[in-house]
């Protein structure tokens, strides 16, 4: 036998290229997704990122690479288009943390304020609020609303972070998202000590203590930009590790530390270079939105475009 056998990843990226061709789809991928999936993907981004660009897809089928949550805005924007997620079960579990029915307990309660939500909610809870927010511009969406009073669901510290940022009064709820909750103070000094010249950039998803202990609080996709753009050399990245592949890629000549290797998000990391592949070739696994709820849920998505 001669020849040098060929290297897997490399078919499986050239099947993925060809199914993609075939199918006249677009793969869109989030910024904490698997390097080797960021690196098939036509389009990686923040959530609002990801949400503005599902607004201009043209193929006929969108793979999206991330959360249900993510996978369910792009067909709640697509109606008519084949949304596919390569795993269901990559599901966020802050979404779990808002159940519709409490959510509409919780409005009742509080006539008359508005609701804002995270877009890490489901298209239920999406359809009940007034409007949505991501990370990148949840305090404007919040300032864009002529009331004082505002509830917020359902991540407490970025209810948190918007109310240092506005004289409105912030109703929090009590959601989380567990990896970034794990992120310490002490993580912080620790790195802060071993790299005394590096920036810290944090996600507005830690919690409090954290974000005090940062220089600056980013979206994921505000964090590739500003490392772009920064002089820092030396930066410690107080988010999910998948980031880092994204920053290593765009500012090669700088040094990226993942405040901690165990800052993962499994859910995102259910997604596979093979999974994609099975998605392409099987048509799996079909978003759906009942249009009653997505209705209401498009409203929400599309005045949160406007107000950026
Ligand atoms: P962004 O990428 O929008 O900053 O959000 C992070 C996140 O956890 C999404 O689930
Ligand atoms: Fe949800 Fe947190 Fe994972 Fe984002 S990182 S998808 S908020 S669990």
């Amino acid at each position: 036998m001669t020849g040098v056998a060929a290297d897997p990843r490399t078919e499986l990226t050239e099947r993925i290229a060809r199914l993609k061709r075939e199918r006249q789809a677009v793969i869109l991928a989030h910024n904490y997704q698997l390097g080797e999936v960021q690196d098939i993907a036509d389009f990686v981004g923040d959530s609002l990122e990801l949400s503005q660009r599902a607004v201009n897809v043209e193929a006929d089928v969108i793979v999206f690479c991330g959360v249900t949550f993510m996978a369910e805005t792009a067909k709640i924007l697509n109606p008519e288009r084949t949304v596919l997620i390569p795993d269901p079960l990559a599901g966020c579990p802050m979404c779990e943390m808002s159940p519709v029915e409490e959510v509409r307990k919780r409005i009742a309660d509080l006539p008359g304020v508005p609701v804002v939500a995270y877009v890490n909610t489901t298209a239920a809870v999406k359809a009940e609020v007034d409007i949505c927010c991501t990370s990148a511009n949840a305090i404007k969406v919040v300032e864009s609303l002529p009331d004082e009073r505002v509830l917020f669901v359902p991540d407490k510290n970025l209810g948190h972070w918007v109310q240092r940022h506005t004289s409105k009064e912030i109703i929090l709820w009590e959601g989380h998202c567990p990896t970034h909750q794990r992120i310490t103070v002490q993580d912080v000094r620790r790195l802060k000590e071993e790299h005394p010249q590096a920036v810290v950039i944090v996600h507005p998803e830690c919690t409090p203590d954290v974000i005090d202990s940062g220089d600056h609080v980013l979206s994921t996709g505000q964090m590739v930009r500003w490392a772009r753009e920064s002089d820092a050399g030396e930066v410690i990245v107080g988010t999910e590790v998948g980031l880092i592949h994204r920053l290593k890629k765009e500012s090669p000549e700088k040094t990226f530390y993942p405040i901690s290797k165990l800052t993962t998000c499994p859910n995102m990391k259910r997604i596979t270079l093979e999974k994609v592949a099975w998605a392409l070739e099987d048509m799996q696994y079909g978003i759906s939105v009942p249009e009653e709820v997505a209705a209401g849920a498009r409203r929400a998505i599309e005045r949160m475009l406007e107000v950026v």
